[in-house]
């Protein structure tokens, strides 16, 4: 890639405050300190109204649409909900699919109050092979959130480290070659349309 890479996060927790926020710019800093352009995508400021698939343009949908797929490379960071990642983040990832995704580098990141977001991730990683993205081994997941942030950052400082990891991985592995496209998608006509 001769030009600097494009990369975006998307945060699905609508909170003020958001932990899962704070580490996402967290690492869009680190992947601008190797030349990155970045943008994190606030939901908040998106009018996405609950996906009908009978509706698929409604709202801000084409402007998230586009958004995505300027972007050489994407970090989805959700907080734990009930095992699993947050519905505003199901929601646009619902507007979204092979257009946006196909051969698109992701990273992710997943924050819980309790445990190790690991069933998050899981999700997350899944719904990101059904639309064929590339998704970077690199994962951060960070527990016990309460004890994570002051100030507006992230202390622990292996959890800091983990972030800024996956903020290097995504300039280093935004023009990755992707496989050829797999059986299985051929069967996902409903993220086709
Ligand atoms: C609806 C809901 C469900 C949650 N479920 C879990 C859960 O299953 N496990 C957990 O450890 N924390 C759970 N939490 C706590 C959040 O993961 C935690 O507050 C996290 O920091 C929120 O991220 P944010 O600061 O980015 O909003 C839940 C919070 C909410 C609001």
């Amino acid at each position: 890639m001769s030009t600097p890479p494009h990369i975006i996060a998307l945060c699905g927790s609508l909170r003020d405050e958001s932990y899962t926020r704070i580490a996402l710019e967290q690492a869009l800093d680190s992947a601008a300190e190797l030349g990155a352009s970045t943008a994190l995508l606030d939901l908040r400021e998106y009018d996405l109204p609950v996906f009908d698939a009978d509706s698929r343009d409604v709202g801000d949908a084409d402007r998230l649409r586009e958004d995505v797929q300027q972007a050489d490379a994407v970090i989805l960071g959700s907080p734990m909900y009930h095992g699993s990642y947050s519905a505003p983040l199901k929601n646009a990832l619902d507007y979204c699919g092979f257009d946006e995704f196909e051969e698109t580098t992701v990273g992710l990141l997943a924050v819980a109050g309790g445990s190790f977001p690991t069933g998050t991730l899981d999700h997350l990683r899944a719904v990101c092979r059904s639309v064929n993205a590339w998704v970077l081994p690199h994962q951060v997941a960070i527990p016990s959130a309460y004890e994570q942030f002051e100030d507006g950052a992230l202390v622990d400082e292996k959890l800091a480290e983990r972030t800024a990891v996956l903020g290097q991985r995504m300039v280093q592995y935004a023009s990755i070659e992707p496989d050829p496209a797999s059986f299985e998608s051929k069967q996902n006509v409903g993220a086709d349309d």
